[in-house]
């Protein structure tokens, strides 16, 4: 009985699991890795080619929470960044937080911790924009929550603004303009 539960615990912990040999076969095999040199006269790190420019904008740095939170939202939530942020929404966020915004997307249901409710109905605290301001919106999708993952490399800072002005105006139905002044 005693060894069947080290067993078991040994397969459980996914930090155990990870230190067996056979985890890092497909890390290790006899291949190029992205931006390795193939020149065995200069091993390591290729140089980024002639001219290339990095992407722009796929990270934005925001240190903290708290730093987010104090972001003054750039984007007027016209039409059009309003449009583009429904459709952004709706491939990022609808799985967990649901068409409606409000936490009832069907991968949501299956985590630890459901998706918090982005709607007025919000159980745990209202959406005035004097405690909540844009930047609270924009901090989540830039470092991600407890459950919540990051989308710093998915969306880039523009698009993630898009998205707040949608959940703001379409979700929340409340103009991101004024949101955004009463932040300051
Ligand atoms: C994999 C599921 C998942 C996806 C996808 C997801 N979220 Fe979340 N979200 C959560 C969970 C779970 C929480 C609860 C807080 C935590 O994880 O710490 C949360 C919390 C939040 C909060 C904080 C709400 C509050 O009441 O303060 C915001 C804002 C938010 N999400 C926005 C978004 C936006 C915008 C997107 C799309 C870019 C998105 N989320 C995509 C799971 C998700």
């Amino acid at each position: 009985m005693k060894k069947l539960s080290l067993a078991v615990a040994l397969f459980v912990l996914p930090a155990v699991a990870q230190a067996w040999p056979w985890s890092q076969d497909m890390a290790n095999q006899v291949s190029i890795k992205p931006q390795e040199s193939v020149n065995p006269d200069a091993p390591g790190m290729t140089p980024f080619p002639k001219r290339s420019v990095p992407v722009k904008g796929t990270t934005t740095f925001v240190k903290d929470q708290e730093a987010a939170r104090k972001m003054a939202n750039p984007i007027a939530a016209d039409e059009k960044s309003v449009a583009m942020g429904g459709r952004l929404f709706e491939i990022y966020c609808v799985a967990c937080h649901g068409q409606s915004g409000k936490g009832d997307g069907l991968v949501g249901a299956k985590l630890v911790m459901l998706p918090w409710n982005l709607t007025n109905s919000n159980e745990m605290h209202t959406w005035d924009a004097k405690d909540y301001p844009d930047g609270h919106i924009f901090g989540y999708m830039s470092l991600g929550g407890a459950v919540m993952p990051s989308y710093a490399n998915d969306l880039s800072a523009e698009e993630r603004w898009h998205v707040v002005n949608y959940v703001r105006k379409v979700l929340q139905k409340a103009p991101a303009a004024v949101a955004a002044a009463a932040a300051k």
